[in-house]
């Protein structure tokens, strides 16, 4: 359906945990965020009425998000659940690759088409420093997995954070030269946990941009490159994969925003940085059936604000980014 500023709304991004078996800077403070009791969380079969119930306002497409989604008991389940909703033809993961060695079989045969993972550095220590103690190899083998499986395209998302890997971005976009590989370049957004860490690391995606450029030559825009999100995408000379650029903050792609939240505690958010929710776990505990969901869906559309204003300032929220999901 379509929202009051006649955007149309398609795209379900799902948290389906808030926890994480990482603890990057920029998205949690350093003794983590506060275990959710068990019964806050959604059931899988709750998250599957919720999106059974999307599906009559529009919702075709779905991505699964945390905190990591990957650590969440029965997410093969919840996936082939999805797979068997015939409106459903996108079914995505963003993951921070560590169990994805172990999991790409499973997940593509569940019916996952494809994955996004993050990765902000090529060294193994500042890998460790960025989410307090992961192993990169683990994300590297993740990557290989998803490819030989099939999954296609496969995307990399890099938050660009001055004085951290500024000096590597040139690097990672080589990856792109020779692998089948989609590096999305992030701009650092002012959430969560980032807000006292992340003063003076931004950086805009027209700096990246000028240093791809100037290391690498031109870019060139594509705009093949299967996805429901906001990023815009561009190939260097003679590239396997692409580069992609998401402008979160200097770049108000809002006007063609077509998503909606759904949180682990089973809240609807129409907006990434607006607080307002509408509660679907209660509707849902207190018997409410596929019509009135399917009301709370539309109510949700309607309070989707027109987009946000980073641009002016630190935003206070009580959750921080693994709570929304990204
Ligand atoms: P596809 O384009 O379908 O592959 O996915 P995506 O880019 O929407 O998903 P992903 O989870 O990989 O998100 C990548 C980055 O984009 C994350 O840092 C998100 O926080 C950011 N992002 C995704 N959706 C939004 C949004 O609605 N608003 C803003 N500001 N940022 C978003
Ligand atoms: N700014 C930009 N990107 C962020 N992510 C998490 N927190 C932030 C932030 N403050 C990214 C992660 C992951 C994606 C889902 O969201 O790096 O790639
Ligand atoms: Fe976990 Fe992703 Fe947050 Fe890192 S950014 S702590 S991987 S949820
Ligand atoms: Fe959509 Fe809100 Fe993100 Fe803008 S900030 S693209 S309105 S979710």
């Amino acid at each position: 359906m379509r929202d009051r500023f006649q955007r149309q709304i398609n795209y379900l991004r799902i948290s389906v945990t808030d926890r994480c078996n990482l603890r990057c800077v920029y998205c949690m403070p350093p003794e983590g965020v506060e275990v959710i009791p068990h019964h806050e969380i959604l059931s899988i079969e709750e998250i599957l009425a919720v999106v059974k119930a999307g599906v009559r306002v529009g919702i075709k497409k779905v991505r699964l998000t945390g905190g990591e989604p990957l650590v969440r008991r029965g997410i093969l389940d919840l996936i082939a659940g999805l797979r068997d909703i015939p409106e459903i033809d996108d079914i995505a993961v963003t993951t921070n690759g560590i169990l994805l060695r172990e999991m790409a079989t499973d997940l593509k045969a569940a019916g996952v088409n494809r994955v996004n993972i993050s990765l902000d550095t090529l060294k193994p220590d500042r890998f460790r420093r960025i989410t307090r103690g992961g192993d990169l190899s683990r994300v590297w083998c993740g990557i290989n997995a998803a490819l030989e499986t099939g999954m296609s395209p496969v995307k990399i998302n890099t938050v660009a954070i001055r004085g951290f890997n500024d000096d590597e971005l040139v690097d990672l976009a080589r990856l792109t030269l020779d692998h089948p590989l989609h590096v999305r370049f992030i701009e650092l957004m002012p959430v969560g946990a980032s807000d006292a860490w992340a003063g003076g690391k931004f950086v805009a995606t027209g700096e990246v941009r000028e240093l791809l450029t100037r290391n690498l030559g031109n870019l060139v825009d594509e705009k093949k490159v299967p996805g429901n999100g906001p990023a815009r995408y561009s190939r260097l000379p003679g590239a396997n994969g692409t580069v992609g650029f998401i402008s979160a903050v200097s770049n108000h792609f809002c006007a063609e925003c077509n998503r909606l939240r759904l949180t682990s505690t089973g809240q609807l958010r129409p907006c990434l940085f607006n607080r307002r929710e509408t509660d679907l776990k209660q509707a849902l505990r207190s018997g409410a059936g596929p019509d009135e969901l399917a009301q709370i869906f539309r109510e949700a559309v309607m309070n989707k604000p027109d987009g946000h204003d980073l641009a002016a300032g630190w935003q206070r929220d009580d959750r921080v980014m693994s709570q929304i999901g990204g």
